[in-house]
């Protein structure tokens, strides 16, 4: 089996912010609650005008650039996200088209906050099977679209922008490690209720908010903090490391209390776990992929350092991933 490493990243942050201070005008709530409970000061609006696919396009770009290929050379596109353009077709068609990325494959991954790290599965599995040669992988989110601004249990933990890894053959080093997990039986705790084949649009599903995330947040909170700590234990497992062993943490970026609370779990020390929750808010399958891009771009993940992505959320899924950059 071939081995199979990131040789090329990008990111895509919309420009318009939206800080606790402006939510504050929009429902009852306050800078000090956000802050304390969440870890998040302000988040990205994507414009009207944009849509997941154009985050991702862009995104796609940059990353194509730092790996040094253009869009021919892409045999495959994945792209995770939970607020596609439309149900179908994919938004990974969409971005295959404007790449012109004319001989590769492109679907898309629905797995939420996990759905890059199933993402990355995918895509390795593909290359080091010798089936592909480079593959794209996009987390991509326009969560504003499906978040209700009245509501503000959900709507100040949410934001939109996208991440893009190319993945190819390496020499050393790559991906060393996937686990992936799914517990269906508390779908109940986070989802979109309405506009799929279950209760398709009609004036009551409007009129009763249904087409917006719903979460029952305080139970998910126990959930995420005890499957991330054993996510993250499986994975290293499997790679036969420990954690000292790793240079760096890139957990899914939904709470800061979640994240230092499966830390402490597993002893590791903060200066190890990379955040950017503060500046981005939640943005789903689009949040680890860009917290990893942005710790490679500052230097915080070098060349040669062992990264682990810890992830959660809704179905419930969740994923770990341990890579030699
Ligand atoms: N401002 C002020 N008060 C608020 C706000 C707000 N924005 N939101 C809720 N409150 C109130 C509640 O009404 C409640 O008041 P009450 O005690 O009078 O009833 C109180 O604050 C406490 O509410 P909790 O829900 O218990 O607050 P908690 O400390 O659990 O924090 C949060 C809520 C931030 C949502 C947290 O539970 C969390 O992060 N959960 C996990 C989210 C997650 O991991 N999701 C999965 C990934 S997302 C994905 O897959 C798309």
């Amino acid at each position: 089996m071939r081995k199979v490493g990131i040789i090329g990243v990008g990111e895509y942050i919309p420009d318009k912010v939206l800080s606790n201070a402006q939510l504050e005008k929009m429902v009852d709530t306050s800078d000090e609650w956000i802050v304390t409970r969440t870890g998040i000061k302000e988040r990205r609006i994507a414009a009207d005008s944009e849509a997941t696919s154009d985050l991702a396009i862009k995104a796609a770009k940059e990353a194509l650039k730092d790996a040094h290929l253009a869009a021919e050379d892409v045999d495959l596109i994945i792209v995770a996200t939970i607020t596609g353009d439309m149900p179908f077709p994919s938004t990974a068609s969409i971005v295959q088209n404007a790449l012109a990325a004319k001989k590769a494959a492109a679907f898309d991954v629905s797995a939420a906050c996990a759905g890059f790290v199933y993402g990355l599965s995918i895509a390795k599995q593909f290359i080091s099977s010798g089936a592909y040669k480079n593959a794209l992988v996009i987390g991509a989110e326009k969560l504003s679209a499906v978040t209700d601004w009245q509501d503000r249990n959900t709507c100040v933990l949410f934001g939109d922008g996208a991440g893009a890894c190319v993945l190819s053959e390496v020499k050393s080093g790559g991906i060393v490690s996937i686990y992936l997990g799914c517990d269906g039986s508390n779908l109940g705790l986070l989802n979109l209720p309405a506009g799929g084949s279950r209760k398709p649009a009609t004036r009551e599903t409007v009129d009763q908010r249904m087409h917006y995330v719903k979460m029952q947040g305080n139970e998910l909170f126990k959930i995420a903090v005890k499957t991330m700590t054993e996510a993250a234990q499986v994975a290293l497992k499997q790679a036969n490391l420990t954690f000292k062993d790793i240079d760096l943490i890139v957990p899914h970026q939904a709470n800061s209390r979640i994240i230092m609370a499966v830390a402490k779990r597993l002893g590791i020390p903060e200066d190890k776990i990379y955040l950017n929750i503060e500046k981005y808010g939640n943005m789903s399958s689009a949040s680890t992929v860009t917290a990893l891009v942005e710790a490679i771009k500052e230097g915080r993940a070098k060349k040669g350092d062992t990264i682990l992505l810890d992830c959660f959320g809704a179905g419930l899924v969740w994923g770990a991933c341990v890579i030699d950059l």
